[in-house]
């Protein structure tokens, strides 16, 4: 949530800043703003987009050599000019941007008016900037010295960077628990939320860790202490990312372009993890502790939104082919209880960003148990592959629309390949369906690029629901949490209320609300469960609800009970759902384009919920 970028050296800092914003604009869009160290600080900064920001900026073109910038999902108080990032001290000297959020706000905002400050905006960060410039009054210490004084008071969460008029080729950046990468130039510094803005200007980076502090002073070396003030090493990585990954590639928006580009990520995931003539798969991150997941008493995989429903796939398919006990929790439900997780237990954690704050805390949370902590990443470097024990990326490439796609199916590979890999060290399955699994999984690819050409009959079904006020997306067995990701991506992107259900649990509830208004997307290519499905797709038509079943290729019968019907290729049932979900994703992509809707940056919704 919230992006933040910084540039201190010998160029012009606004356009770098400018560029930064828009790269990271997918962490929140509220408002956005910048301040540029010259004569004096100028500070800009305007609710909306970015893109309102530089109507304002492109008269005033502020210049000088340091400066900093923010775009934000709001918290503490409604996205409006006042509350935008930059937040000035009470003198106009200091400005700050933050991203996340201090929880002990009121106390200190209270004990700052005793001392005389005034506040004009709502927000958390306001707070912290006046208590900075208190202390570097008070104290007449450095800014960084002003700055690691003020943390020691702060309760919360927060990636921030500070410029100070006084010292201006100075810019001061500190991390707890919010992501912040610094970029080292040439005789310069970028700073940004992630690598996304830095590396149109270098790929030589280090990941800020948590509770450090970097002074950043072109012509010195980057320097980094704790909080208790010990010096420490910076530790340089190479950014292993190409800027045309964060370019539209000719796509109208991001999220068309990820949805297309599933063939080869999935690929991409299974690259040297996977070989169909010699049917092995090898994920280099599980095996040295094959032995220890294999004979876990149980895993527990947990994770948000998206990843959450990736999850409860991982639990069908390790618990169906390898036989181990399996539970999924949301982390943000994980990380308050006081659950019986003990030694024998793995935790999986899964996460696009890597960054959001509840998956995290529930890492924090269960570390002490002594289970084994093993992430599903995609962002290399990202705060949760660092702190969990082992792991594996998915190495989908960066994921810039906000609602995740093929994050998701190369989540799905990922766990896929762990499920075969664990069912192999256990015996669970016989050697032909071995076989057979990693022969279908090296399919896949080809298969989803069969579905990616249906583009068309999908937007012409999507033009038939486009005006509808809710949605009902049914599925059974593996296919039960593809409608809840169907029903997600629905709403999260063309506002229209959706929900997923078991299939077999519409008569609980959701029937009553079918009539002839609403759409009821069958996932129904389920060979397990098909008489079941078709007693379903007539209980629905019974209530004249419009059926758009997602089919095997071939199947006449759901075909002729459904309104529209999308075929996809077969499959074995453990791999359907990384078929299924592609058409529900162009589906969802056409009626919120259709609806005028931002595709790319839904309204109230960030890519990395870095705040809980
Ligand atoms: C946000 C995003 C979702 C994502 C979820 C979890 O809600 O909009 O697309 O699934 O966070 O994010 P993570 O990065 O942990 O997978």
């Amino acid at each position: 949530m919230c992006g933040i970028v910084a540039y201190v050296g010998q160029k012009n800092a606004y356009p770098i800043l400018i560029n930064g914003l828009k790269r990271l604009e997918y962490r929140g869009y509220d408002s956005a703003g910048i301040a540029v160290a010259n004569d004096n600080l100028t500070v800009i900064k305007k609710k909306g987009k970015v893109a309102e920001l530089l109507k304002v900026t492109q008269k005033i073109d502020p210049h000088g050599t340091s400066g900093i910038g923010h775009t934000r999902w709001a918290t503490h108080g409604a996205p409006n000019d006042v509350n935008a990032h930059p937040h000035s001290s009470r003198d106009g000297k200091i400005a700050l941007v933050h991203n996340g959020i201090i929880e002990n706000c009121d106390t200190l905002r209270k004990a700052l008016i005793k001392l005389g400050h005034v506040f004009v905006s709502e927000t958390d960060t306001e707070v912290l900037v006046h208590l900075i410039q208190e202390y570097k009054t008070r104290y007449r210490v450095p800014l960084e010295e002003s700055v690691r004084l003020a943390l020691e008071k702060v309760v919360g969460a927060y990636a921030i960077v500070v410029i100070d008029q006084d010292e201006p080729q100075k810019i001061v950046v500190a991390r707890k628990a919010s992501p912040l990468v610094i970029g080292l130039g040439n005789d310069e510094f970028f700073v940004a939320s992630d690598a996304t803005p830095l590396i149109e200007h270098t790929k030589a980076v280090v990941y800020l860790q948590d509770e450090e502090i970097a002074v950043l002073e072109p012509g010195k070396k980057l320097a980094i202490k704790s909080f208790q003030n010990e010096p420490q090493k910076p530790s340089i990585v190479e950014l292993d990312m190409k800027l045309e990954e964060l370019e539209k590639g000719g796509f109208p928006h991001f999220m068309l372009k990820e949805i297309h580009q599933q063939p080869e990520t999935i690929a991409d995931c299974m690259r040297g993890r996977l070989n169909a003539k010699e049917a092995w798969t090898r994920l280099g991150g599980l095996e040295p502790y094959l032995d220890r997941m294999a004979k876990a008493n149980r895993l527990i995989i947990t994770g948000c939104g998206t990843s959450w429903h990736a999850g409860l796939i991982g639990e069908y398919l390790i618990e169906g082919l390898a036989r181990i006990p399996v539970e999924v929790e949301y982390a943000s439900e994980l990380r308050y209880r006081n659950p019986v997780i003990n030694s024998g237990d793995v935790v999986v954690a899964l996460s696009q960003s890597g960054e959001t704050a509840d998956t995290l805390a529930a890492i924090q949370h269960v570390k002490e148990k002594g289970a084994l902590i093993y992430g599903i990443v995609n962002v290399v470097g990202s705060s949760i592959a660092r702190v969990t024990d082992a792991g594996s990326y998915i190495h989908a490439g960066p994921e810039i629309g906000v609602a995740s796609t093929k994050a998701f199916t190369a989540q799905l590979t990922l766990l896929s390949l762990m499920a075969i890999q664990l069912a192999k060290a256990k015996g669970t399955l016989h050697h032909a369906y071995y076989q057979e699994l990693i022969r279908e999984l090296s399919e896949i690819p080809n298969k989803v690029r069969n579905i990616l050409a249906k583009d068309e009959v999908i937007k012409d079904i999507a033009e038939t629901i486009k005006d509808a006020s809710n949605a009902l997306y049914l599925g059974r067995g593996y296919n039960f949490p593809v409608a809840l990701e169907g029903a997600l991506k629905l709403k999260e992107i063309s506002y229209i209320h959706a929900e997923g259900y078991p299939a077999a649990e519409m008569k609980h509830g959701p029937i009553a609300l079918i009539d002839e208004n609403m759409p009821v997307i069958v996932l129904a290519t389920n060979m397990s469960a098909y008489d079941k499905i078709v007693s379903n797709v007539q209980e629905v038509k019974a209530r004249k609800g419009m059926v758009i079943s997602i089919i095997s290729e071939g199947d006449r019968q759901i075909k002729e009970l459904s309104d529209y019907s999308i075929e996809i290729p077969k499959t074995i049932e453990p791999l359907t759902p990384l078929l299924s979900v592609v058409p529900l994703q162009l589906l969802s992509y056409h009626v919120a384009v259709m609806r005028g809707c931002n595709v790319d940056q839904p309204r109230n919704l960030a890519k990395s919920v870095t705040v809980e």
